[in-house]
């Protein structure tokens, strides 16, 4: 018999219909999970620019979620063409349990499928003990620009394939 069971954890491409879960899952992670590392201020200006409308690249960029029991719990992008993981975001009701690092190893199988040799992150300040327990180098310190009036301290990390 094949199918998967209740507790298996399924990573997938997104769809559009999978938009209104992905956009709860990264407005409640960056108000809980990167709250811890971020001014207040910011993270309700970060979280006030998503809506559920916003996740275009879900068709122009390998887009995935991880869902376990037909629940999307986290999701993942990479830009194939620049060698970056875009992002990772797990419901933070869910972290700590390793979906994370299943999605991160799922885009890291990707890239080497696409023959990139090296995958680059501009990770949050929160992410970096995550990226960084997968192999990936902190080469410095940044500021990322979302939108011109908020500005973010990032990490620029970069792990060989
Ligand atoms: C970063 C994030 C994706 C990690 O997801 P997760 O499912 O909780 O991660 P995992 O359970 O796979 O963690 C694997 C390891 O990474 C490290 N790690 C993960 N989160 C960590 C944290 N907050 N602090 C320190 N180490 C951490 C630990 O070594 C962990 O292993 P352990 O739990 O056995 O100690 C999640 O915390 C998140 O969504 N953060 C908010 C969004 C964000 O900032 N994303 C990055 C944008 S580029």
């Amino acid at each position: 018999m094949s199918g998967t069971t209740p507790d298996e954890l399924i990573i997938r491409r997104a769809t559009l219909e999978d938009r209104q879960a992905i956009y709860e899952i990264q407005r409640s992670a960056i108000l809980e999970t990167c709250r811890r590392s971020y001014p207040e201020e910011d993270v309700t200006v970060w979280a006030g620019l998503l809506s559920p409308d916003s996740y275009h690249a879900i068709h122009d960029r390998y887009f995935v979620v991880a869902e376990r029991g037909g629940r999307i719990l986290g999701f993942g992008r990479l830009d194939e063409q620049e060698g970056e993981v875009e992002a990772i975001y797990v419901s933070p009701a869910a972290e700590r349990a390793g979906i994370g690092s299943a999605i991160l190893r799922h885009l890291e199988a990707r890239a080497r499928e696409c023959g990139l040799k090296e995958l680059k992150v501009r990770s949050t300040l929160n992410a970096e003990s995550f990226y960084a327990r997968h192999g990936y180098q902190h080469l410095a310190l940044i500021r990322y620009r979302l939108v011109p009036s908020l500005m973010l301290n990032c990490v620029e990390m970069r792990k060989q394939l």
